[in-house]
């Protein structure tokens, strides 16, 4: 078995991956940005060159949609040709870069979940950052990977399903989104998934990658509290309102409003079927209650 680098790793999904696959026996090098920062490029190439892999897992990236739209050249570099960077090291050293992209590369505009040969056409910047790093990925060389993934949760840094859950254990009543629709991705399901793109699929090229199902950001909450206050959480709000995109102010940024993704071709290249959104909100809740997140 060989070596597989792990950048971002102190990040929600980059953590994930690094400590599952560590448990399943693979030798995992994992970099956060003090180990590596993806806007120097001089230590990019110092770091990855000294270090002696065969694949390249890079989840760093600036993620804040928002703070992205205001931070264009800050947004493309990290996001864009630091990418294209890492990927170059891994082509010279002859190890495979799997690069994390996004589902914010869609208008969000169509009426079917996205397949890979669609025409990608961002409406945010941080959307045209992460396009242009899949871009600079791919021509680096034949054998890489752009997966696309949306609406990232796990146990390693909180994401809308803890927000959700947190607030209604304190507020009578709370709302969400209800006209954006995409498929939530549990990290945890995310390291199974990817880990055959590793080394067993040969080939590279653009790939989805999410549970399955499709949901509003309302009913992703709704069954976050379903599956919370079945699990025993005192929740003051058990019900989820309906809000508008354009009620949410806070949003600097435009959102594509549909980014289902679908996943078949991925399901094709490992032989792995990802289970539904729901089984895998609730089993992600199961645990952190189990563990007592949110006993105080
Ligand atoms: N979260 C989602 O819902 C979602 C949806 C679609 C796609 N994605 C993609 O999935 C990947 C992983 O996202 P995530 O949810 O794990 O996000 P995350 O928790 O924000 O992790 C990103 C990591 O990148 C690090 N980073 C930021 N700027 C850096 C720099 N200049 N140099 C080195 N590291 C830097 C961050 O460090 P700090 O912790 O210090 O900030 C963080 O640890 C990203 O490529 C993202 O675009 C995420």
């Amino acid at each position: 078995m060989g070596t597989t680098v792990i950048l971002g790793a102190g990040g929600r999904l980059g953590a994930a991956l690094a400590r599952e696959w560590s448990a399943a026996g693979e030798t995992v090098l994992a970099l956060d940005r003090h180990a590596l920062s993806l806007g120097d490029f001089a230590m990019v190439k110092r770091v990855l060159g000294s270090l002696d892999f065969d694949a390249l897992v890079n989840c760093a990236a600036l993620t804040n949609v928002d703070y992205c739209e205001g931070h264009r050249e800050e947004a493309l570099l990290i996001n864009g040709e630091a990418a294209g960077i890492v990927a170059d090291v891994c082509e010279q050293k002859g190890a495979r870069c799997i690069h994390i992209s996004t589902d914010y590369v869609f208008d969000g505009l169509s009426s079917r979940p996205y397949v890979e040969e669609d025409v990608p056409l961002p409406v945010s910047v941080y959307g045209a950052s992460k396009l242009a790093g899949e871009r600079a990925v791919l021509t680096a060389g034949a054998n890489h990977w752009a997966v696309r993934v949306s609406w990232v949760f796990g146990p390693d840094r909180p994401s809308f399903v803890d927000q959700i859950v947190t607030r209604a254990l304190k507020e009578e009543s709370v709302a969400a989104v209800a006209d954006k629709w995409a498929t939530p991705t549990y990290t945890l399901d995310a390291a199974t998934l990817l880990r055959p793109l590793l080394r067993e699929v040969s080939g590279g090229g653009v790939v989805h990658l999410s549970n399955t199902g499709v949901c509003s950001w309302q009913e992703y909450g709704q069954w976050a509290l379903d599956c919370s206050g079945e699990f025993g959480l005192p929740l003051k709000a058990r019900t989820v309102g309906a809000q508008g995109m354009s009620d949410i102010k806070a949003f600097i940024a435009k959102r594509p409003p549909f980014t289902v993704l679908n996943v078949s071709k991925l399901a094709g290249l490992t032989g792995q079927q990802p289970r539904p959104w729901r089984e895998a909100v609730r089993s992600y809740l199961r645990s952190q209650c189990e563990l007592g997140v949110w006993s105080s």
